[in-house]
C-alpha cells in the first residue's frame, strides 16, 4: 500500500472532525467512520498481529496517515498516531464488558473511568441495560477528551468530562459509586494517585483496575529488542516497577511530555496498598491481563 501524501492529513483537525461524528455504537465505528466514510465498515478482528493498529493501516493510509511505507514498516503521521491510539483502545469489548459484569452499575450510580483515553469505557457504560445515572472521565490529555466528546454522542449529556491530573482529582470524597482506571495506573504517581483514588470512592463503593505486571514489560523489552530507545524506555519501567517494590520510591525523569514515571505494578504491592485504603480485593487475576477488582469497606 502506497503512502498517499498529495492527501495531506485529512484529520489534522481531528478534534473538529470527530466532533462531526455521532455514533451511538462504538468509538471504533466512529473513529473508523470518520477514516473512510459511514458505509461499509470492515471488521478485521480476524487478522492476528503485534500492533493493534496494523489491520487498519490501509485504511489509514488511504485517509493519508501514513506517512511512509516501506518493506512492511509503516510509519503514521502524527494524526495518524493519534488516531492509531484511540482504534487501539477500542479493542477491549470483551475486557469491558467482564469489567461491567463486575462493577454492577445502577441508575442512581455514578461511575468515573480514570484515565479515560477517548472514552471506551464511558461508552460502554452509556450502552448499559441500566446506565449509571452520572459519568466522569479524567484524562490529563485533552485530544483523548476531544475523542471521548465525540464518540459519547448522545451521551454526551450524562458524561463530565475532565482534564486533570490523576494524583490531584478535582472530585469530592467520597462522591464516586463505582470506579474503573484501565491501563492509567502505570503512567502515573503511584502514592498521590492511589491516595486520591481512596478518597474519592463512597464507602461500599467498587473498583476495577487493569495495571501492567512485570510480564507486560519483559516481553516488550524482547519484542522490541532492536530498537534502543524502546530498550531503554521498557528497562526504564522495570527498574521503576522494582525500587517501587523493593523501597516505595518511584522514578521520575524529565521528558518531553512532562516528567515521566511508569513502572509495572506487583500483587503484593496493590494489595498492601488498597488495604490501607480501605479497599478489599474481591478477585483479581494475573494472568495475560492483571486486572483487580475491590470494594471499598470504609477506613
Ligand atoms: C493506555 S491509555 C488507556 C486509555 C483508556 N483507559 C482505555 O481503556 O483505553 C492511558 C491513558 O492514561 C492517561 N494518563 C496518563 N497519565 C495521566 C495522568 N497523570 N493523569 C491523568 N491521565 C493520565 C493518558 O492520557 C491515556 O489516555
Amino acid at each position: 500500500m502506497r503512502a498517499h501524501p498529495e492527501h495531506p492529513s485529512s484529520l489534522a483537525s481531528l478534534g473538529d472532525a470527530l466532533r462531526l461524528v455521532h455514533s451511538k455504537r462504538s468509538l471504533k465505528q466512529a473513529v473508523l467512520a470518520l477514516l473512510h466514510g459511514t458505509g461499509g465498515l470492515v471488521y478485521p478482528e480476524a487478522l492476528k498481529s503485534q500492533s493493534p493498529v496494523e489491520p487498519y493501516y490501509e485504511r489509514l493510509a488511504e485517509a493519508g496517515l501514513v506517512a511512509a511505507s516501506k518493506e512492511g514498516v509503516w510509519t503514521l503521521t502524527e494524526s495518524g498516531r493519534q488516531v492509531g491510539t484511540y482504534l487501539a483502545q477500542c479493542e477491549a469489548d470483551d475486557e469491558l464488558d467482564l469489567m461491567f459484569s463486575r462493577l454492577e452499575c445502577q441508575g442512581d450510580s455514578v461511575f468515573l473511568d480514570l484515565g479515560c483515553g477517548a472514552g471506551p469505557a464511558l461508552l460502554k457504560a452509556s450502552e448499559l441495560s441500566t446506565p449509571p445515572q452520572w459519568m466522569i472521565g479524567i484524562d490529563i490529555d485533552r485530544s483523548s477528551l476531544v475523542a471521548a466528546d465525540a464518540a459519547l454522542g448522545g451521551h454526551r449529556p450524562h458524561c463530565l468530562l475532565i482534564q486533570a491530573d490523576l494524583s490531584a482529582l478535582p472530585i469530592r470524597d467520597g462522591a464516586v459509586t463505582h470506579v474503573s482506571s484501565r491501563l492509567s495506573l502505570p503512567y502515573v504517581d503511584q502514592r498521590a494517585s492511589l491516595a486520591e483514588l481512596g478518597r474519592i470512592m463512597a464507602p461500599g463503593s467498587k473498583v476495577f483496575l487493569q495495571v501492567h505486571s512485570v510480564r507486560f514489560y519483559l516481553r516488550l523489552l524482547w519484542d522490541e529488542r532492536h530498537q534502543w530507545k524502546r530498550v531503554i524506555l521498557n528497562g526504564f519501567c522495570l527498574l521503576n516497577g522494582v525500587i517501587f517494590a523493593l523501597f516505595g520510591v518511584q522514578l521520575k525523569v524529565p521528558s518531553r511530555h512532562g516528567l515521566y514515571q511508569e513502572l509495572y505494578q506487583t500483587s503484593g504491592g496493590m494489595a498492601k496498598i488498597l488495604q490501607r485504603l480501605g479497599i478489599a480485593i474481591l478477585w483479581s487475576e494475573r494472568d495475560r491481563l492483571f486486572r483487580i477488582f475491590g470494594k471499598k469497606t470504609g477506613v
